[in-house]
């Protein structure tokens, strides 16, 4: 690559690296730890694990509930990781920020509230639209709600160079469709799709559209007002964040035409025994006592992806595609599935090599110190669409370096070795 291409690194890598403290340690027998999973779950930085750490040593209460300086404390730090939160999407506004468990939990929350009641609540005739790329979250709650409903579960295809084939939109998006829902970033394809393009076909028939922006959150700038999303879903522990929690972020008029999702402490207004009425957004959705460090921990998160600057990780990541596809273009016998441009492609790279199992290959390559991962990355319908069963992925992410793709290549080419291929 030139110095031009290049440019798009981000300058202090080294010091952004010496953030993480997991990645100066060791694996297999001593060799530097290159971790190329992030797509699947991303390292956290120093920071997120001391403000995780601080607020229990020193805040932890119970939140909206305790009377004391300690509940208060903990409920400042809570409701302020949903300010973050809501910068951080540019949600209009903060009441429009619920807390899950992970993105599975928000996809489900929506995919069943539109099932049950209110003026949302589909039907017989109506038809819901997903992807054949989507991960199975955002595939089996809308087959659950289909299957209860009565609706039709309909889907764009894939094109052969991993693109969304939206060639038949017209026949998709009719009058009939209540939901679009799609996946922003692949996480196996790496493709980056036309959101706001679709939201605004769907928004001509009516339809709500449904974003998964759990692979674009950690490595675009995520505006939910110009994404055009009516919600827009994504998951903590990709953020550099911890697990056990999520967001759902809903525009204000959607969220309170849906009914609660679980019921508890804390999403009611009062409780009768004869029938009970439910708190505001966002209380209505959080029932019980939520993901309090944890919200937390995905405050900092989020404060220190914005301190880097998401057009500055997005540029990162590109570059770091770019050269990781012309290092994997020189592997005799491996092929990428997904777009070979990484102009308009996530950090996330699948790719099979003939004659070698993923597992094998992710097996050799751990044996030198490199995570990757193998499997179906919990996208099936997208590995049949390609004739495989499953697929070996490497994933950046803005922490990766440039000698880290080439540990990768060359564990690749020793790989290739190690099975005495030709
Ligand atoms: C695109 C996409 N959607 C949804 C999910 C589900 O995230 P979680 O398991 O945290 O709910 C993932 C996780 O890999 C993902 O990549």
């Amino acid at each position: 690559m030139t110095t031009t291409q290049l440019s798009g690194l981000l300058p202090e890598l080294e010091v952004i690296r010496a953030d993480f403290p997991i990645l100066s340690r060791t694996v297999a027998g001593g060799l530097p730890l290159v971790y190329l999973d992030s797509a699947n779950t991303s390292q956290k930085p120093q920071v997120v694990i001391d403000t995780m750490v601080d607020h229990l040593e020193r805040h932890n209460a119970n939140v909206a509930r305790a009377m004391h300086t300690l509940g208060a404390e903990a409920t400042e730090a809570f409701e302020g990781a949903r300010d973050v939160v809501a910068r951080f999407l540019n949600a209009p506004s903060r009441d429009e920020v619920i807390f899950t468990k992970n993105a599975s939990e928000a996809l489900n929350l929506v995919a069943n509230t539109l099932a049950w009641a209110g003026p949302l609540q589909l039907g017989e005739g109506d038809v819901v639209v997903t992807t054949e790329m989507e991960h199975h979250s955002n595939i089996v709650p809308w087959q659950l709600l289909t299957e209860r409903t009565g609706a039709t579960l309909k889907w764009f295809g894939i094109t052969d160079d991993g693109r969304l084939d939206l060639s038949n939109i017209d026949e998709l998006i009719t009058e009939r469709t209540k939901v679009v829902t799609l996946t922003w970033v692949s996480n196996m394809l790496g493709t980056i799709n036309p959101v706001a393009e679709i939201a605004r076909r769907a928004h001509e028939v009516g339809a709500i559209v449904v974003v998964d922006a759990s692979q674009a959150a950690p490595q675009l700038p995520v505006d939910v007002v110009a994404s055009g999303a009516d919600v827009l879903v994504f998951t903590g522990h990709k953020v550099v964040g911890p697990t056990g929690i999520g967001v759902l972020w809903g525009r204000r008029s959607v969220l309170e035409q849906l009914p609660p999702f679980l019921g508890g402490g804390e999403m009611i207004e009062t409780v009768r025994m004869e029938r009970s009425t439910y708190a505001p957004i966002p209380h209505k959705f959080e029932a019980g006592t939520p993901p309090i460090v944890e919200a937390v921990g995905l405050g900092a998160a989020l404060e220190y992806l914005t301190h880097i600057g998401l057009d500055a990780i997005h540029a990162h990541e590109q570059t770091v595609t770019a050269y990781a596809l012309e290092g994997l273009a020189t592997i005799p016998g491996l092929s990428v599935l997904g777009p070979l441009d990484a102009a308009d492609r996530g950090g996330a790279i699948s790719f099979e090599i003939a004659g070698v199992h993923p597992h094998d290959i992710a097996q050799v390559l751990d044996s030198r110190g490199i995570a990757v991962r193998a499997g179906h990355h919990c996208a099936k319908p997208a590995h049949a669409r390609f004739g495989v069963q499953s697929s070996t992925r490497m994933s950046s992410y803005f922490y990766t370096s440039l000698a880290e793709i080439d540990a990768l290549v060359a564990g690749l080419e020793y790989t290739r070795s190690y099975f005495k291929l030709s």
